[in-house]
């Protein structure tokens, strides 16, 4: 694995300093300070669909393996305290990440819960023994892997870690997107696995590394990428606006009736099972 480039990854996740509950979304999703209000409640909207996605139907021991700041696992919690008493899954989460800063602002949130606990520690090398999970989530984390070796090597952790048909729900960006192709062609952004990929090659990783595909659900939530990568001052040039129009026509007028198009989501979150 390329060091360096998990060291700067590392470094950069130790750096923020922000806390709060909304700042810790601003954290989570870097946007700035000055996000409008709009945006923060589409990324608070998105962040639920995504914990619902992740955790729906959980139980026993979960790990959220580069955990951040605690945002999807809370979201879980609470959700589970929303149903019946009698519904509620006898659930324990394990939040781990590589930074002791974004564990400690998990810890400290989860405080009060006794169902979750904190252990800090890489992807690449799970601190825990074979065959101990339920269910591994893990958000938003080999996207920030310095290469698909590294990559590949997590999804082999995730499957020693994880019990037979146990669940795996992980997340790539799609290189085949219509966001992602205007950055690649009309802004010449490099577009690299393991951060971008397309649907057909992450379903081949998982295949590889044992697991088989239960489900999939693709996001498109580009209005603040496009407030993030183009500034205030240009909306009219600004790429994700216009992604972001024919972003909710397709949700709106095309998905609903077709699900796999969901699959044109620039963000892809994939259910798995081991087998
Ligand atoms: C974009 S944040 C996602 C946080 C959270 N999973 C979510 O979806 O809100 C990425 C997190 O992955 C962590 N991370 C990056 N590389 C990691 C590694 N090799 N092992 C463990 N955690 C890592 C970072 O410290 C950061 O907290």
């Amino acid at each position: 694995m390329d060091c360096r480039l998990q060291k700067e990854e590392l470094e950069f996740w130790e750096s923020q300093k922000r806390c709060g509950d909304e700042m810790d979304l601003k954290l989570a999703r870097d946007l700035p300070d000055d996000t409008p209000d709009f945006i923060l409640k589409m990324m608070g909207d998105f962040e639920n669909e995504v914990a619902r996605f992740c955790f729906s139907g959980a139980k026993g021991r979960v790990l959220d393996a580069g955990c951040g700041n605690g945002n999807l696992l809370l979201r879980a919690l609470k959700n589970e305290n929303n149903k019946a008493l009698g519904e509620r899954a006898a659930l324990q989460i394990i939040g781990m990440d590589f930074s002791g800063n974004m564990l400690g602002r998990a810890a400290l949130r989860a405080a009060e819960d006794d169902r979750a606990g904190f252990l800090q520690g890489s992807v690449t090398s799970l601190p825990f023994r074979d065959l101990s999970f339920d269910r591994v989530v893990s958000s938003g984390v080999l996207t920030c892997l310095p290469n698909t070796e590294a990559a590949a090597k997590a999804l082999q952790e995730f499957y020693r870690v994880l019990k037979p048909e146990g669940v795996l729900v992980v997340d790539f960006f799609s290189r085949i997107s219509h966001y992602t192709l205007i950055r690649k062609h009309l802004f010449r952004e490099p577009i690299n696995p393991p951060e971008y990929v397309s649907p057909a090659e992450f379903q081949r990783a998982l295949e590889r590394a044992g697991f088989a595909v239960l489900a999939c659900r693709g996001f498109d939530f580009k209005p603040c990428q496009g407030y993030l990568f183009l500034s205030r001052w240009r909306p009219i040039i600004d790429p994700g606006y216009f992604q972001e129009r024919l972003s909710s026509f397709l949700e709106r007028r095309v998905l609903p009736g077709r699900p796999r198009l969901n699959l044109l989501g620039y963000r892809i979150y994939v259910k798995c099972i081991r087998k």
